[in-house]
């Protein structure tokens, strides 16, 4: 029997990269698969992918900031598709200004990045969080490297503290929902080949390769290395993990 079969999951940010393999691996696994994306196209493709596929999806426009969206959305998905049982709160950008950078960039960067990545998990969670607890839910959060520590190749302090809480809301929820059945977990990719690190990919040569350097398996990762993971969270082979972040970084952080 397919590891998923039976489950509705929601993942955010499944317009593109990693959120949109985990949405055609879900599916493939038997989940019926709610792709939600700010971007109304990539989420529609994403969807047009999956059934392509077999499986079976929706997809609506989810802006992970506004939390009465989120709320409104949560009921939309009750009524009209059903007991959301797992949720990927992937939706995340980067910037690579530094603290010391333009004062204006700096604090836009701070702002955004922890509307999207902290706050825009908590709104998620917070919104699906009634139908998870009723249906022993599974939680999974995208972290990074940089739920543990900063990386010298460009990039925000607003990123690794985001990344950071990540991890800590994970902790935090996996604690409190554990003797209700919830478990809650999380995956932190390396150097991941999608949209979000296209232009240092193209412009910056020199930080893949310091990144590839610190990296065992020495390759970047496809956002297809992540599906592994994402799978084995929100199913039962997971059924005594919560808690834990699995890294699937190439190994960087043995480094
Ligand atoms: N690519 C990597 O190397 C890497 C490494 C570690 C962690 N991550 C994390 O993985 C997650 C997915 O990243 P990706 O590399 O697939 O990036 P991506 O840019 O390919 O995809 C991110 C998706 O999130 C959506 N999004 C952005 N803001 C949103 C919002 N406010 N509401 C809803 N959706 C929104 C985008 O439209 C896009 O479809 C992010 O949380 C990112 O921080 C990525």
């Amino acid at each position: 029997m397919p590891l998923l079969q039976n489950h509705i999951a929601v993942i955010t940010g499944a317009g593109s990269g990693i959120g949109r393999a985990i949405a055609v691996g879900y599916a493939r696994e038997g989940a019926r698969v709610v792709a939600l994306d700010v971007d109304a196209d990539s989420a529609r493709q994403t969807a047009k992918l999956v059934s392509d596929a077999g499986g079976t999806v929706d997809s609506f426009v989810l802006d992970v900031t506004d939390r009465a969206a989120c709320t409104a959305m949560a009921k939309q998905i009750a009524d009209t598709v059903g007991p959301v049982s797992i949720l990927v709160n992937n939706a995340g950008i980067a910037r690579r200004n530094g603290m010391t950078g333009a004062p204006e960039a700096v604090i836009k960067d701070w702002e955004d990045v922890i509307a999207i990545n902290l706050t825009g998990v908590f709104n998620v969670t917070h919104a699906f969080l009634g139908s998870l607890r009723a249906n022993k839910g599974r939680i999974v959060n995208i972290g990074s490297i940089q739920s543990f520590v900063h990386i010298r190749q460009p990039s925000s302090p607003a990123y690794t503290a985001s990344k950071h809480g990540v991890l800590g809301f994970t902790r935090a929820l996996a604690v409190e929902l554990g003797k209700e059945g919830v478990r809650v977990n999380a995956i932190g990719p390396g150097f991941i080949e999608t949209p979000l690190n296209a232009a240092t990919r193209a412009n910056n040569p020199e930080a893949v390769r310091l990144f590839m350097e610190h990296t065992p398996l020495g390759r970047a990762g496809k956002p297809e290395d992540i599906v592994g993971p994402a799978i084995f969270l929100a199913c039962d082979l997971s059924s005594y993990v919560t808690g834990s972040i699995v890294m699937a970084d190439g190994g960087y952080r043995a480094v």
